[in-house]
C-alpha cells in the first residue's frame, strides 16, 4: 500500500489534472503562519474559495495537524503543509498569492507597534523567502504593525531587487468591514449594502473613514461622525480588550481576509472592476505609502485612486494620521537599512 503521503500525493496530482482538463481556473495560494488564530480560519476559507487549486499552509508550528485536518474537506483546493524554516522554500515556490498571518497579536494595554520588535523580523524572513521563490507572487501583508510591515516588506524586495510595488498590498480590510457594519447599524441598513472608503493606514487615528463617502449617500450629525469615527479606529482594540488576554480578532480578520484575497484572484484572472482599499505604494499623499482605494488587476494593485473630495472633519483627520503613518512608514524602512 502507498504510505498516506504517496496517496495524498497522488489524489492530489489526480485532482489537479481533472481541473487543468476542465479548463477551470486555479491559483496557486501560501499561507505564512498558518496554524495561528487568523491563519486557520483563513485557511479554511481559502479551501472553499473555487479560485484556489493549491493552498500550501506554512508555519513554525502545528502546520501538519491543520493541514491533515483540512485536507479531509471535499472542496477543489488541493492542500499541502510546509512546517519550519528548511520547508519555507518548498512551501513559496511556484505560488501566485501570498497571505501573511504570522506574527504575535495585541494583548490588552498594548499597541500595534508594540509588537514592531518581534515581528519586523518575522515578516523581513518571510520576504526574503518570497524574493528568491516566488517573487512575481501577490502579497497580501497582515501582520502588524502593517503601517511598518509593508514598508519592511518593500525594503526587503528592493534589496533582492524584486520590488513591484503593485505587487505588495497591506491588508486594512477590517477596517472596511467594520466600518460598513457600524455604518449599517446607525443607518439601520444591511451591512452589506454599505460601503465606506477607509483611508490612511492601519492603526488608530490613522484609520480615516470617509463618512461623506459613504454608499449609499447618506448624512451623519457631529455626533454620529464622532461616534462611528472613534469605534472605527478603536475596533481593533474592543476585540483585544473583551478578549483580555487571549489574543486580537481572528474571526472577523479571517473572513476580511479571503473578502481581500479572493478580490485579489478575480483581479488576476482578469475581471474588470475589482476596487478595494488596501495600504499601498502610493502618490496620493506626500507619503510613500498610503492605504486607499485600488484597482485590482492582473498585475496587482494597477491603479491607486485619489481620496475625493473631503470635509472639513475628515480633513483634520488626514493632518492627524499622515502626521502618525510618517514615522510608523520610517521606522519599517530604517528597520531594513539599518
Ligand atoms: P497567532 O499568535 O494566533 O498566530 C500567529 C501564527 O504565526 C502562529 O501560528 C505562529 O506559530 C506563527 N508564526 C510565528 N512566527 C512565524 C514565522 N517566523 N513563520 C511563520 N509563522 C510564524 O496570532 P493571530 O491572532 O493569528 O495574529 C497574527 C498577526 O496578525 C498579528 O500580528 C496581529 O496583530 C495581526 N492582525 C492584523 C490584522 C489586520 O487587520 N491587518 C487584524 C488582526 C490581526
Ligand atoms: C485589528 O484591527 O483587529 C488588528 O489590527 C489586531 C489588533 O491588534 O487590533
Amino acid at each position: 500500500y502507498p504510505s498516506n503521503l504517496q496517496m495524498e500525493e497522488s489524489s492530489g496530482l489526480k485532482q489537479a489534472m481533472c481541473r487543468a482538463k476542465g479548463g477551470a481556473p486555479g491559483f496557486k495560494v501560501a499561507i505564512l503562519g498558518a496554524a495561528g488564530g487568523i491563519g486557520q480560519p483563513l485557511a479554511m476559507l481559502m479551501k472553499m474559495n473555487p479560485l484556489v487549486s493549491v493552498l500550501h499552509l506554512y508555519d513554525v508550528v502545528n502546520a501538519p495537524g491543520v493541514t491533515a485536518d483540512l485536507s479531509h474537506m471535499d472542496t477543489g483546493a488541493v492542500v499541502r503543509g510546509f512546517l519550519g524554516q528548511p520547508q519555507l522554500e518548498s512551501a513559496l515556490t511556484g505560488m501566485d498569492l501570498v497571505i501573511i498571518p504570522a506574527g504575535v497579536p495585541r494583548k490588552p494595554g498594548m499597541t500595534r507597534d508594540d509588537l514592531f520588535n518581534i515581528n519586523a523580523g518575522i515578516v523581513r524572513t518571510l520576504c526574503e523567502g518570497i524574493a528568491k521563490c516566488c517573487p512575481n507572487a501577490i502579497v497580501n501583508l497582515i501582520s502588524n504593525p502593517v503601517n511598518s510591515t509593508v514598508p519592511i516588506a518593500a525594503e526587503v524586495f528592493k534589496k533582492a531587487a524584486t520590488y513591484d510595488p503593485k505587487r505588495l498590498l497591506g491588508v486594512t480590510m477590517l477596517d472596511v468591514v467594520r466600518a460598513n457594519t457600524f455604518v449599517a447599524e446607525v443607518l439601520g441598513l444591511d451591512p452589506r449594502e454599505v460601503d465606506v472608503p477607509v483611508v490612511g493606514g492601519h492603526a488608530g487615528v490613522t484609520i480615516l473613514p470617509l463618512l461623506s463617502q459613504v454608499k449609499p449617500p447618506c448624512s451623519f450629525t457631529p455626533q454620529e461622525t464622532e461616534y462611528l469615527t472613534n469605534r472605527i479606529q478603536n475596533g481593533g482594540t474592543e476585540v483585544v480588550e473583551a478578549k483580555a488576554g487571549t489574543g486580537s480578532a481572528t474571526l472577523s480578520m479571517a473572513y476580511a481576509a479571503v473578502k481581500f484575497a479572493d478580490a485579489c484572484l478575480r483581479g488576476l484572472r482578469g475581471d474588470a472592476g475589482v476596487v478595494e482599499c488596501a495600504f499601498v505604494a502610493s502618490q496620493v499623499t506626500e507619503l510613500p505609502f498610503f492605504a486607499s482605494k485600488v484597482r485590482l488587476g492582473r498585475i496587482g494593485a494597477e491603479e491607486v485612486f485619489q481620496l475625493g473630495p473631503l470635509n472639513e472633519y475628515e480633513r483634520i483627520g488626514l493632518e492627524k494620521a499622515k502626521k502618525e503613518l510618517a514615522g510608523s512608514i520610517q521606522k519599517g524602512v530604517s528597520f531594513i537599512k539599518k
